[in-house]
This record gives C-alpha cells, sequence and structure tokens, in this order.
C-alpha cells in the first residue's frame, strides 16, 4: 500500500490545473448504458473510481476505446447490446457509486441486479429513496442474497418528491425517467453542478428535461437516446482542497482550469476566516494568510458548504483564532479524521454531530492513517501545514478521487512523494 510523504512549511506558490470532475464524471459513464450509440467523453478524471466505473460498464457489456493511447481523459463508450444485468459485490464494495447504473440498466433493458453497497466508514448510507422512487416508476424491488433485483417491462413517468436530497439518487431516477413512457416530475432534487452536467449530457442524447439545477425537474419521456460527445466539468472538490491548501500554505497560488460559480460558498466561508481569493475567468487565485479568524461551518446540499470539503476546512480552521463549530448534517460519521488532526497537535473536541475546533495550534508532522476519501486530503493539507514529516498511509482512499495531487503540490513547491510499497 502506497504512502505519501510530507515535509510540511515550504511555502507554495505558482499555478494548478484543476481535473475533470470524479463525480459528474461517474454518472456521465453509466448514462452510455441509455443508448446503443457511442457517448464522447472529455475531462474524465484518471481516478480509481473513474477506472471501477470503466470495468463495471464492461463487465455489463460496453466498450470502452481511449481516443489516443496516451490520454486517459478522452474516450469513447457504448453498449450496443447489455451483457449482464448484474453489478457485482467486488466492485460495489470498492465504490458505492456503482449504484448509478440501477437506474439506466433498469430504463433500457428492463432489468438490474445491483450489490447492496452497504455502510461506509463516513455512515449508513442506504439507497432506499432511488428504490422508492424506481418503484414510482413502475419497478418492482426484491432484496435478496444481498442483491437488489429491479425489473419492469416498460417504466410510467410519476411524480416524485425525495424525502431528502440525494445527488446520485437524483441523477439514477432522472436517468430512469428520460425513458420512461409519459412526464416524470422529480421534487426535492439535488441541485449540484453535477446533477446539471449530467442533464447536460443527457439532453445532447436527445432527453427533454427542464429545471436542473433546481429543486424539481420536470422530464418527458422518449423512446430512445442517441450518441452525444460531452466534456465533464471541473472538479468543484479538487479545486476547493487546491484552494485550501493555498490558504493553508501558500505564498499565492493560482488554481485553474476551475468553476468558480460552483466554489461560492467555499471562497465566502474563507474570506470570512479571514483568507482572500481573487475570481477569474475559470481560475481562483488565492494567498496564504496570518491572522486567521474562526467560524462556523454547517454542511448543507448545494448551493450550500459541501460536506466533501468539511475536513480539508477543518484543517484550516485548526489554524485560526478562537473556537469554530463546525456542524456535518450530511453524513452522520464524517469526524475520522479529527483523531487524526489531533494526533497532529489540533485541538478538536466533538460533540454529537458538531466539531469544536479551538486555535490556533500548531500541527507537528506524524504518521497517520487516510481513512476515507476526503480525510485523506485533509491529512495532506495538514502535512503541508505541519512541521517536521507527515507520513500517510492508506493514501488509495486519496487515490480514488484525486488525480496525482502529490504531483500537482510538488509543483507547487511542496516537499511530498510517494513512497511505493
Ligand atoms: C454524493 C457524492 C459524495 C457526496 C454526497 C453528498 C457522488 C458519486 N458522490 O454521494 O461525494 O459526499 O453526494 O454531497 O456523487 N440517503 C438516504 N437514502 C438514499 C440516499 C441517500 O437516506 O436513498 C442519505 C445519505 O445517507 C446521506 C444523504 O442522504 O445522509 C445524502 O446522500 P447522497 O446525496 O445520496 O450521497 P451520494 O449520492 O451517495
Amino acid at each position: 500500500m502506497d504512502k505519501l510523504r510530507i515535509i510540511g512549511g515550504h511555502r507554495l506558490s505558482g499555478r494548478v490545473e484543476v481535473s475533470g470532475a470524479k463525480n459528474a464524471s461517474l454518472p456521465a459513464m453509466a448514462a452510455s448504458l441509455l443508448t446503443d450509440k457511442t457517448l464522447k467523453l472529455d475531462n474524465v478524471p484518471a481516478v480509481w473510481d473513474s477506472a471501477t466505473m470503466r470495468r463495471l460498464l464492461g463487465e455489463l457489456g460496453a466498450q470502452l476505446q481511449q481516443v489516443k493511447p496516451d490520454d486517459p481523459h478522452r474516450f469513447e463508450i457504448s453498449v450496443p447490446s447489455v451483457r449482464s444485468f448484474e453489478a457485482p459485490y467486488e466492485l460495489v464494495k470498492t465504490m458505492r457509486a456503482s449504484v448509478l447504473v440501477l437506474g439506466p440498466l433498469l430504463a433500457r433493458h428492463g432489468r438490474a441486479r445491483v450489490s447492496l453497497p452497504g455502510g461506509c466508514a463516513i455512515g449508513a448510507r442506504p439507497i432506499d429513496l432511488h428504490l422508492s422512487a424506481l418503484e414510482k416508476l413502475g419497478a418492482t424491488v426484491r432484496i435478496e442474497h444481498g442483491f437488489v433485483d429491479v425489473q419492469s417491462d416498460g417504466l410510467r413517468g410519476a411524480e416524485i418528491y425525495f424525502d431528502n436530497v440525494t445527488v446520485t439518487g437524483t441523477e439514477n431516477i432522472l436517468m430512469a425517467a428520460c425513458l420512461a413512457k409519459g412526464e416524470t416530475l422529480l421534487g426535492n432534487c439535488a441541485q449540484e453542478p453535477e446533477v446539471v452536467d449530467l442533464a447536460d449530457l443527457l439532453g445532447r442524447m436527445g432527453a427533454r428535461i427542464e429545471g436542473a439545477g433546481t429543486r424539481t425537474i420536470r422530464v418527458a419521456g422518449v423512446e430512445r437516446l442517441e450518441g452525444a460527445t460531452h466534456s465533464v466539468i471541473p472538479d468543484r472538490i479538487e479545486a476547493g482542497t487546491l484552494i485550501v491548501a493555498g490558504a493553508i500554505a501558500g505564498d499565492e497560488i493560482e488554481v485553474v482550469h476551475c468553476d468558480p460559480h460552483h466554489l461560492t460558498a467555499l471562497l465566502e466561508k474563507l474570506s470570512e476566516i479571514g483568507i482572500e481569493s481573487e475570481v477569474g475567468e475559470k481560475l481562483v487565485r488565492v494567498k496564504g494568510g496570518a491572522g486567521l479568524r474562526a467560524a462556523n461551518l454547517r454542511t448543507l446540499p448545494y448551493p450550500g458548504f459541501p460536506t466533501d470539503m468539511q475536513a480539508q476546512l477543518m484543517t484550516l480552521l485548526t489554524q485560526a483564532e478562537g473556537t469554530s463549530l463546525v456542524a456535518e448534517t450530511i453524513f452522520e460519521n464524517r469526524f475520522m479524521h479529527v483523531a487524526e488532526l489531533n494526533r497532529m497537535g489540533a485541538d478538536v473536541g466533538l460533540d454529537g454531530r458538531t466539531a469544536v475546533v479551538k486555535g490556533p495550534t500548531p500541527l507537528s508532522g506524524a504518521r497517520v492513517m487516510a481513512t476515507d476519501l476526503r480525510a485523506s486530503a485533509c491529512l495532506v493539507v495538514a502535512g503541508l501545514a505541519a512541521q517536521g514529516q507527515t507520513l500517510i498511509d492508506r493514501v488509495y482512499h486519496l487515490d480514488r478521487g484525486y488525480e496525482r495531487l502529490e504531483e500537482k503540490l510538488a509543483r507547487l513547491g511542496a516537499e511530498i512523494e510517494r513512497l511505493q510499497q
């Protein structure tokens, strides 16, 4: 298992490019199941989760071909016919977003069998909302032997209200509704940019969708979808992680190929903490600051502060003067990084779903363990600011969602290397 070694205290400067959004590329790839024509995707990040989705689609019968052999970000996918209806346990357990094949497989082929994802490090994460929405579209849902088996002899449009805002749930049902007969009205939808990106792609494939990016999405079902070409939006969480790295350890860095409109909640919070940023077209410039101020934070569905940035921002708050309250409202157990940050010298206490961060506390390098994707990013950020050496174990969590983060940070001047084992 690879490790990352960071020697903290180096000031970062220069320009760094953001990759395509992992969380937009996964539904975009799953959408290939909706048609027998070819999807040409660009700006897909070369991260493990994308590779897992490629493998899963391959098992289901997809043919994938890179446009250029040396460029993993651009490829064509087509599923002329489905070879299997099943997303196996081995793949779903490594990537919960495998559940995104449920809606499109069912819509085009009338059947899907997906291993139930079960719990994960950050919480129980059920898929009940996906399933009840599919039932409303006319599917029968059976759960047996750890699999969910959905079948239908033709989906019909329906009125569906999500009790809770769910990102992949909205995406799954949106894909299914495109091929359902008649109109579907989806209420309390996720408004995340990744949902809008998927709707853009589906629109290019011939779907009739209105309202993506708002709480209510209306879909008029069509008989078939065509091929399309699509470039995935930039990864707002990677951009945010780099911006926080700049805030904690930067002289000045420029984060390019990002969409600053997707980063508003983060940039406003940084300004409250005392970090100045400047926004240009597709770029954010950020200066590291001294005299940071404590701030309170609540994770919320978009456009609120993203749960996927909570851990990284908490690291920055350890360097701010005063007490910050960080409330996690999306996932019940997303504070696994707290114990590791405390081992590096932070003073973070937990009170239910709120973390109490007292600062500033100097951070010192330590051996730490990544527990999930975003927790590993927060430990990297902490390592950049810490005195001495930080050794991060279980870096595979980071590789699921970040494309060569250590190389990007090294180019900005960080002393960071991957130890391959
Ligand atoms: C997606 C993102 C993930 C992000 C999360 C919240 C992808 C691939 N992943 O995950 O990075 O952290 O959104 O922004 O896009 N819930 C239910 N029942 C359901 C579905 C969800 O109770 O059927 C609950 C979840 O347990 C959680 C909350 O709803 O508490 C939000 O989860 P959801 O938006 O579905 O997260 P994901 O789509 O899995």
